[in-house]
């Protein structure tokens, strides 16, 4: 019996010798001293001995396990010095390499916030609150509320992304019309940017993920004049030149009358490109009176407030401004584009 364990012992350790990797270390432990290993093996058959001779065997078999751990260990430990070392190994810090010029490794603004950055400065200036709504929506705020009842022909131009909870991502900000008449007392005025979600196929201008800056102004006897006044400010403002613009009626069930304020498109001057779909104009600025359904559902009276509303697509004023043929490169994460739009923002 103590020639075999001596024998096993012997065989372990030329194994232990032999071993290249933890892993041919590890399975050598399991051979051996396992609980299936050879030497435990042994240690379960001392009750077939005599009592004398079951102390002496049994000791060396315990002896022997030890040896065995014990030179696996060592080797285990040579083994993790080498992986630290080759670790060590690389070329080290070198203090006095030239650093990276200062600028270089800045991040820059997403161009839609720079656009949405300087829609919100014009607005500030005129007194108007910027708010901030959830992209997560109820059926109510998103549809229902803004008059657009659930057999409504207009929600089939606003599929989105819905919930098991029968909620949605918001097709536009314009539940925010109804948030903020529910939230502040009129009169009052405001602005609520923030993403947009659509189940869209997408084109040269057309996205499932995009940005738009709704408005929205409260008070008595305001007029579709009132509307435009702001609407031309917002516009001179943010190209920094005169715009072309043109005023079209336009349906859309929570403004009453509703109109479709068109800009001549910056990327081909009127010519036609893709960004115009070869019209020379770009949609950029729906609008309309606040209808009074709408009114009552943000729980004003309509007999004694009225309001005005408009919804800027924020990517397109975007493609706009600095002449981007794809709207696509927005979401691409192509830092070639994107950095393009430096900190203080690109003209
Ligand atoms: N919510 C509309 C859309 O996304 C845009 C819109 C139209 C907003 C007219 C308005 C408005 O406030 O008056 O298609």
């Amino acid at each position: 019996m103590i020639e075999e364990i001596k024998k096993l012992v012997e065989e372990a350790m030329e194994l232990i010798e032999k071993a290249q990797s933890l892993d041919e270390l590890a399975a050598v432990d399991l051979e051996y001293s396992g609980k299936k290993g050879k030497l435990t093996a042994l240690l379960k058959t001392l009750g077939l001995l005599a009592p004398d001779e079951r102390k002496i065997v049994g000791q060396a078999c315990n002896n022997a396990k030890n040896t065995v751990s014990e030179s696996i260990d060592k080797k285990r430990s040579y083994f993790n010095d080498q992986a630290i070392a080759r670790e060590l190994d690389v070329p080290s810090f070198d203090p006095t390499l030239p650093s990276i010029p200062p600028g270089t490794t800045t991040g820059s603004y997403h161009p839609v916030s720079v656009v949405q950055a300087s829609v919100e400065r014009v607005f500030e200036q005129m007194g108007f609150k910027i708010l901030d709504y959830y992209e997560a929506e109820s059926d109510w705020f998103n549809f229902e509320g803004l008059n657009i009842p659930k057999d409504h022909p207009a929600r089939d131009m606003q599929d989105t992304f819905w919930m098991k909870s029968g909620n949605l991502l918001r097709t536009h900000t314009s539940p925010g019309q109804l948030r903020s008449m529910k939230e502040f007392e009129p009169p009052f005025r405001a602005i609520f940017p923030g993403r947009v979600f659509r189940y869209e196929r997408t084109d040269a201008s057309h996205e499932h993920t995009f940005h738009q800056v709704e408005g929205i102004m409260i008070d008595k006897n305001l007029s579709v004049s009132n509307l435009i006044a702001i609407m031309k400010i917002l516009l001179e403002a943010i190209f920094e030149r005169e715009v072309t613009i043109r005023l079209r009626p336009g349906y859309f069930p929570f403004v009453e009358p509703g109109f479709e304020l068109d800009i001549q498109c910056m990327t081909c001057g009127g010519g036609g490109c893709p960004v115009c779909k070869h019209s020379g104009w770009v949609e950029l600025l729906p609008c309309g009176l606040i209808h009074p359904n709408v009114i009552r559902a943000g729980g004003l009276d309509p007999t004694q407030w009225n309001g005005w509303a408009f919804g800027l697509g924020l990517t397109r004023l975007a493609m706009m401004k600095y002449k981007i043929n794809h709207i696509t490169h927005f979401m691409s994460g192509d830092l070639r584009f994107l950095s393009q739009f430096k900190a203080g923002g690109a003209k």
